[in-house]
């Protein structure tokens, strides 16, 4: 009889990366079947975020309630992985004893031996090491393909921006190679997998070799393109300092290459820029997207921006109000400044008050909200080739699709075999977080 596996994932895509791996490692190696509810499982994993400081207190909170399962069920055991994990290591059985297993990202694959250990052993199983890139070579093949993939390519982050723990709890860049990525995808497009989206902390960065030579990323997206039946590829999170004029001049040979990229600012003032350690200033930001628009002209960017960093001026944020207006970023991510431990930025006074912070998060985000409608109302009328992603969660005899600058459109279709092919969409109608439209090919 397969054991019950709840597996509960915060944070960012490539958790839920980390998250599907798991599920399936667990699946082969330790016959363990996902439930839905924690109530039924034998083993719970929690895959944890630290990037602010509020997504790190979720954790213990999250712990407190499964107490309570397992003081009824003490066969439950529960393991919690991700950037929490392997930023406090040891002190989360202190702080939460009933805690069996902690992992970190780049050890997960560990995670069934981890679990045979605890079941022997009264101890806590703790492995929080970075073995490079073992992870990768012990991760197993997809099962089934997704009309959108997620491929995670690289590990890491060496940027050490003055205000993030990731290059702490991700520890530094490591990239898998050209030839195990591009199996992976070929696999991956026989399942029926139309889009690759590949993932890095710092994507643009990749730096895997390609028949025993250091590759780049765009190297990458172009030997991608080839491969049949890949109708979409995006790439996040990119970093506006390794933007290379490979990657600018592949926007021109790779179709498949979406019109849309991720390319996160963070502010529009170049004090706070250099103070986050960026690496870039407006002007070098401003010229790199006049040189992507150059080849394809209708391409959107989105950002994320923190507000209330250390220091932060009136004059500051009103550059970054600024510099959103300028750009017209498309739906971006935006964060109140959070204190991360062992970061440069710990050290400088985190003197903005929190009204103030909180009002000028909210004078952001109502500025990037009207300029994305603005985007999505010019899109009535129009027609747009859409990649159909599943069927609409709210309404079975709707489809989803996603615009080449990934908006959501939903169309009325119980054609279930449109999921995976791209189509033909006319927009009639525009919804704050969504588009709707007609099938028309
Ligand atoms: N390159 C990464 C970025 C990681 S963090 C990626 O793959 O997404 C995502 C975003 O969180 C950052 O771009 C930044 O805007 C925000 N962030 C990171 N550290 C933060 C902090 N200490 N406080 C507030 N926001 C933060
Ligand atoms: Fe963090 Fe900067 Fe890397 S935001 S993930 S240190 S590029």
């Amino acid at each position: 009889m397969p054991k019950k596996l709840y597996i509960k994932t915060h944070g960012c895509q490539m958790n839920e990366y980390d998250s599907e791996k798991m599920a399936k490692i667990l699946k082969q190696e330790a016959n363990f079947e996902i439930t839905n509810s924690e109530h039924e499982a034998d083993l719970i994993v929690l895959n944890t975020c630290s990037i602010r400081e509020k997504a790190q207190e979720r954790v213990f909170h999250q712990i407190g309630r499964w107490r309570k399962i397992k003081n009824k069920k003490p066969g439950l055991k529960i393991a919690v992985g991700g950037c929490v994990a392997s930023q406090e290591g040891d002190k989360i059985i202190k702080r939460a004893p009933e805690v069996d297993i902690v992992f970190g990202p780049q050890s997960l694959h560990r995670l069934p031996e981890l679990y045979k250990k605890k079941e022997k052993a009264k101890k806590a199983q703790i492995d929080i090491s970075f073995p490079k890139l073992e992870k990768f070579s012990h991760m197993p093949a997809p099962d089934k393909g997704e009309p959108s993939s997620f491929v995670s390519i690289m590990e890491g982050c060496n940027k050490y921006c003055s205000f993030c723990v990731v290059p702490m709890t991700r520890g530094h860049e490591v990239s898998r190679t050209v030839e195990d990525i591009l199996s992976e995808v070929k696999l991956l497009s026989k399942k029926g997998t139309a889009e690759i989206h590949y993932l890095g902390q710092n994507v643009n960065n990749f730096k895997g070799t390609y028949r025993g030579q250091v590759s780049s990323l765009a190297n990458l997206i172009e030997l991608t393109g080839k491969i049949d039946g890949i109708k979409r590829i995006r790439f996040t999170t990119s970093h506006p300092h390794e933007f290379k004029d490979d990657l600018v001049e592949a926007y021109a040979n790779v179709p498949q290459l979406v019109s849309h990229v991720h390319l996160p600012i963070q502010s529009g003032s170049d004090r706070i820029l250099k103070l986050m350690r960026r690496r870039y200033d407006t002007n070098k930001y401003l010229k790199l997207v006049e040189k992507i628009k150059k080849i394809r002209p209708e391409i959107r960017f989105s950002s994320d921006f923190i507000v209330g960093f250390p220091g932060e001026t009136e004059e500051d944020f009103l550059a970054t109000m600024n510099i959103v207006k300028k750009i017209k970023f498309d739906t971006s991510y935006s964060f109140i400044y959070s204190q991360r431990p062992n970061t440069p930025a710990s050290q400088m006074e985190d003197n903005v008050p929190d009204k103030v912070k909180k009002d000028r998060l909210d004078l952001l985000q109502e500025r990037l909200n009207h300029i994305s409608f603005g985007y999505s109302r010019k899109l009535v009328g129009t027609k747009q080739n859409c990649l159909v992603m599943g069927v609409s969660k709210k309404d079975p005899g709707q489809l989803q699709a996603r615009t080449i600058c990934d908006r959501v459109v939903n169309f009325q279709s119980d054609d279930y075999d449109l999921i995976g092919q791209l189509v033909n969409i006319q927009v009639n109608e525009a919804l704050p977080n969504s588009l709707r439209g007609v099938i028309n090919n």
